[in-house]
């Protein structure tokens, strides 16, 4: 069926993160326009005006681009081949092809991190031959200690494309178990604490950063976040800045995450870079004077971005993953809502283990109460106590 008339929006794909897009958008007035692959996704769900198409074909982002003012995205899995074919049609992209280029690719990443004098962990890239590849893996261990970090360049997400490898014994089978994405081998942190830390930008440049965040991750997924992190000033301030540099260098219109280790003696490194709204920043729906979501979508309409402020001292998001029974979080929902405070955010999607399926914020006065409600809520979400 052909859209009807021309969304102000349009945001391709249609999980939590553009289901929280279509909440902030009523506020604003706005029904964006979704690229759905299926129609039970959980934005497409709550968003009256859906095209059912797959992300990755050209066609289908072409049928979205075209019909709408200006087009964002939830998710980084789309070809910059066809993004950068969308804009010499004219389509209005934000955050645009360029950024995404830099964005989808950890090397590129890297690069631009080193380029700007940002520090980032030790890397390099590595060749695409496997015998050649877990050379390189233990040329990199030797020069700078193990264990060692491969990834995936491309395509990774809650930690899957990461791999420790703790000694040369283990390098072959890390290097097969990768498949034939292109890897890149970075040094092992040590790491204290991880941080993460969110600005926003319009097209003219105005920027707004939120504070910083300590983020939790268990497995390689970010199971906790709590706002603010409890860090010295410099190291706010070094990654604040780091956000804005970069947020600059990749012409950013949209909502940039970036994910930041620290170690025990408080060297900071800068892990990784998401142009999108992010897990990390899912507490300043209740938490922030105005949330990543309504200033994403501000950013890419080009309209004054809000204040980032927290509206309490302490904030806790703890993210609900399909417990291993295979569990739906909803069967928990009453006990997680006499939790006093807790603000509960359900994706509505299929439960499985492990996967990301919903989340609940707490705020207050007390750091140490804030995080057992936050905590007690979304265990009584999947189950537990
Ligand atoms: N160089 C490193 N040294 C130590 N731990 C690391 C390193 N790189 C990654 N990790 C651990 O693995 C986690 C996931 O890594 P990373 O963020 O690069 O992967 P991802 O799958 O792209 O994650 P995301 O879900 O954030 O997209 C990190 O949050 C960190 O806990
Ligand atoms: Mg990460």
């Amino acid at each position: 069926v052909a859209p009807v008339g021309r969304a102000a929006v349009g945001i391709v794909g249609a999980g939590q993160l553009a289901r929280m897009l279509c909440q902030a958008a009523v506020g604003l007035g706005i029904t964006p326009r979704l690229l759905a692959a299926v129609a039970d996704d959980s934005a497409a769900l709550v968003d009256p005006d859906v095209l059912l198409g797959d992300p990755g074909s050209l066609d289908a982002l072409r049928a979205l681009a075209s019909t709408c003012a200006v087009t964002t995205f939830d998710h980084e899995l789309v070809d910059p081949e066809h993004l950068v074919a969308l804009e010499a049609e004219g389509h209005v992209l934000r955050p645009g092809a360029a950024t995404a280029a830099v964005v989808v690719d950890k090397r590129r990443q890297r690069e631009l991190i080193r380029d700007l004098g940002i520090v980032g962990p030790i890397w390099r890239a590595l060749p695409n031959d496997a015998g050649e590849a877990a050379a390189g893996v233990r040329a990199h261990g030797g020069e700078h200690g193990w264990p060692v970090v491969l990834k995936a360049a491309r395509g990774g997400y809650d930690g899957r494309g990461v791999r420790v490898v703790a000694g040369p014994s283990e390098v072959d089978g890390a290097v097969a178990s990768m498949g034939a994405a292109p890897l890149l081998v970075e040094e092992g942190i040590d790491i204290a604490f991880e941080i993460a830390v969110q600005v926003v930008r319009r097209p003219g440049g105005e920027m707004v950063v939120y504070p910083v965040v300590e983020t939790v991750q268990r497995d390689g997924i970010c199971v906790e976040v709590v706002a603010p992190a409890a860090v010295e000033w410099e190291v706010a301030l070094l990654a604040e800045g780091a956000a804005r540099r970069l947020a600059e260098a990749i012409d950013l219109v949209g909502l940039l995450a970036v994910e930041l280790f620290v170690d025990p003696h408080g060297r900071v490194t800068v892990n990784e870079l998401a142009v999108r709204p992010h897990n990390s920043a899912h507490h300043t729906i209740e938490a922030c004077e105005t949330s990543q979501f309504e200033n994403h979508l501000r950013a890419v309409l080009d309209l004054p971005l809000g204040a980032t402020t927290l509206r309490a001292p302490h904030a806790v998001m703890v993210n609900v993953l399909g417990p291993p029974d295979g569990s739906d979080p909803a069967d928990g929902l009453a006990r997680a809502l006499a939790v006093p405070g807790a603000h509960v955010h359900l994706y509505a999607k299929g439960a499985k283990a492990g996967r990301k399926l919903g989340h609940v914020t707490v705020c207050g006065d007390d750091a140490d109460d804030v995080r057992a409600r936050a905590r007690r809520a979304a265990g009584a979400l999947v189950g537990e106590g």
